[in-house]
């Protein structure tokens, strides 16, 4: 007998296993509750005319009894419920990222090694995933049914979700929030691969890593001339600028996290690095949302701090972990022997 509609990641039957949880105690207290209100009903009814029932004037322990019990149950469905919750917005480190962008009414996905997909994502089997998400226009919702996966995709903002895959396979993904008169049809396939599928896959042409892409930008927008020639003075060096904290003027201090990057590049003057003036234009309406997240990607790559890319959760939320791991590690053959 199948108990669940297909289940293809870890955190899918995590899900299935709380969401049982709450429907045996609704089910539970719904026969109590009726077959409670069946048998007073029954077993107190008025005989005759004139009976009157003895009054009841309370009882302590009763009070107690029911007070304390739906307590603990409540907070047993709410401990599980914020310790799955907590799992789902905290990316492990080790995680494979891909960056989704939504777009009326299509799904951009890019590797970081540089391939970009429509539509399609494909993603080893047995390996966390992390996906960075953002929207060129309008708010939709990344959905995976397999995966138990959701999560809104909002303009201006960067959310992450997270998963294992535990099945080879191919699964519908969907848009699940109404973002105009084709949403219906915004939605593709999750292609689960073998993870030697996968890497082969991976390697097939692509027209260079998101880093490299982003460095192009870099020239292109002529934030080279002043970020990277060394002559401080002028524009902050963004030499291993990103996952480290950045003192602000006026004092305060904030992660150059990917928020962070993105927001000075449409915003330069919103968080001025202390001690500069802001001399930058402003990038709002030039860059596109896939342009940005390869640009962040490139000032990523100048770091030897910047493996947290955008901190888990809605950015800046909860989950944020600091930038603690050294050096970006090469998740290709992380783990495993190195290719001779
Ligand atoms: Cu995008 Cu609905």
């Amino acid at each position: 007998m199948k108990w669940f509609p297909t289940v293809a990641s870890e955190w899918a039957l995590q899900w299935e296993y709380h969401n049982l949880y709450l429907h045996f105690w609704i089910a539970f207290f719904t026969v109590v509750i009726f077959l409670g209100v069946f048998w007073f009903a029954v077993k107190y009814r008025r005989r005759s005319e004139d009976e009157q029932p003895r009054p009841i004037l309370g009882s302590n322990i009763a009070e107690i009894v029911w007070t304390l019990v739906p307590l603990l149950i409540a907070m047993s469905m709410f401990a599980w419920g914020a310790a799955l919750y907590f799992e789902y917005a905290s990316p492990p480190e080790n995680a494979i990222e891909v960056y989704i962008t939504g777009k009326q009414w299509m799904w951009y996905a890019q590797h970081p090694e540089g391939q970009r997909e429509i539509n399609e994502l494909h993603v080893p089997v047995g390996r966390p995933i992390k996906l960075t998400m953002t929207s060129e226009d309008v708010i939709h919702s990344f959905f995976v049914p397999v995966f138990r996966l959701k999560r809104d995709v909002i303009p201006g903002r960067y959310t992450t979700i997270w998963f294992t895959a535990t099945k080879a396979g191919r699964y519908h993904l969907f848009c699940a929030e109404y973002c105009g008169a084709q949403h219906s049809r915004m939605g593709g396939w999750v292609y689960v691969m073998e993870p030697a599928a996968y890497e082969e896959w991976l390697s097939g042409g692509a027209a260079g890593s998101m880093a490299a892409q982003g460095e192009k930008l870099f020239a292109q927008f002529g934030c080279a001339s002043c970020h990277l020639s060394g002559q401080q003075g002028r524009c902050p060096n963004l030499t291993n600028v990103f996952g480290n904290r950045v003192e602000l003027s006026g004092g305060a201090t904030v992660v150059a996290d990917a928020t962070y990057i993105r927001e000075s590049i449409l915003n330069p003057a919103a968080k001025v690095v202390a001690g500069f003036q802001n001399i930058m234009p402003s990038f709002q309406g030039q860059v596109s949302e896939q342009n940005l997240l390869q640009l962040i990607a490139f000032i990523r790559s100048l770091s030897s701090a910047g493996s947290l890319g955008v901190p888990a959760g809605e950015a800046g939320g909860i989950g944020q972990r600091p930038p603690a791991t050294p050096a970006r590690v090469d998740r290709r053959t992380q783990g495993r022997p190195r290719q001779p």
